[in-house]
């Protein structure tokens, strides 16, 4: 129970078992959320909650594009902590960096979009329904720089559209949920020291994850339907 006897808020991180997931779950669970681990390993996530010392975490075996584990995941939910009031989609695979769009394969396509873009509305559908019927919910979407069309960068093609992609459902979901007390987000991390990012990216993942965060734990009246990097709002 929280200071005021409530129940403390329930978030769920798709990927938090390494780089920014890790970390966004790390802050949340801080900040006195219960926080469900999801990670296709789940030995991985089990690491991870024995990690968080004290914290209430509770790990989840969960591959984004695997339809049976994501209802097994609800199931789960269900059972150990009735609902989610909070979706961090971070899950995310770069596979085309650097590969001119020419030469990525249908294979990568196909997979990029799988993780990136198709993951996330399996996600969104199965745990956004009960968010709006409680009247509260948050989703924060980790998109990237490389979505921006103010102006588009090359250089991972497959990705860069996932993520533009991304966006847009971000957007349309928002736009969709305005007024059921369900906020809906996505943004831009920064270039993160992870694999993903590589050794010399100049951001920590608690710094990476610090916007997600803060998306994560937005008061009723807190913006939705927009892009952010680094607390504020930026352009499409
Ligand atoms: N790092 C950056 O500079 C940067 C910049 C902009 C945006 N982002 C975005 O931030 C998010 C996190 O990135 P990161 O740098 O932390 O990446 P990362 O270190 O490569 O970690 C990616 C995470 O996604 C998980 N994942 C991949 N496929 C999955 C699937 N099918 N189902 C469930 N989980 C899956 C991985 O789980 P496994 O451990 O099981 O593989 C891992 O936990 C991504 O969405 C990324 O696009 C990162």
């Amino acid at each position: 129970m929280t200071e005021t006897g409530t129940a403390p808020r329930v978030a769920l991180v798709t990927g938090a078992t390494r780089g920014i997931g890790a970390a966004i779950s790390r802050q949340l669970a801080a900040l006195g959320l219960t926080v469900v681990l999801g990670a296709r390993d789940r030995a991985a996530a089990e690491h991870v909650a024995a990690a968080l010392g004290r914290a209430r975490a509770v790990p989840v075996q969960l591959d984004v594009t695997d339809a049976a584990s994501v209802s097994r995941c609800q199931r789960l939910i269900a059972a150990e902590v009735g609902s989610v009031d909070v979706l961090v989609n971070n899950a995310g695979v770069l596979l085309d960096d650097e590969v001119p769009m020419l030469a990525v394969g249908e294979d990568i396509l196909e997979a990029t979009l799988q993780v990136n873009l198709v993951g996330v509305w399996r996600m969104v559908r199965a745990l956004v329904p009960a968010m709006v019927e409680r009247g509260y919910g948050r989703v924060v979407n980790l998109s990237s720089s490389l979505a921006s069309l103010a102006p588009p960068e090359t250089g991972s093609p497959a990705y860069s559209v996932s993520k533009a992609a991304l966006n847009m459902l971000t957007a349309q979901l928002a736009l969709e949920l305005r007024g059921t007390g369900v906020l809906v987000n996505c943004l831009d991390p920064g270039w993160v020291r992870t694999d993903m990012g590589g050794p010399t990216a100049p951001r920590s993942p608690e710094e990476g994850a610090d916007t997600a965060v803060f998306l994560a734990t937005l008061d009723d009246d807190g913006p939705t339907g927009g892009f952010f990097r680094d607390r504020e709002r930026v352009a499409w």
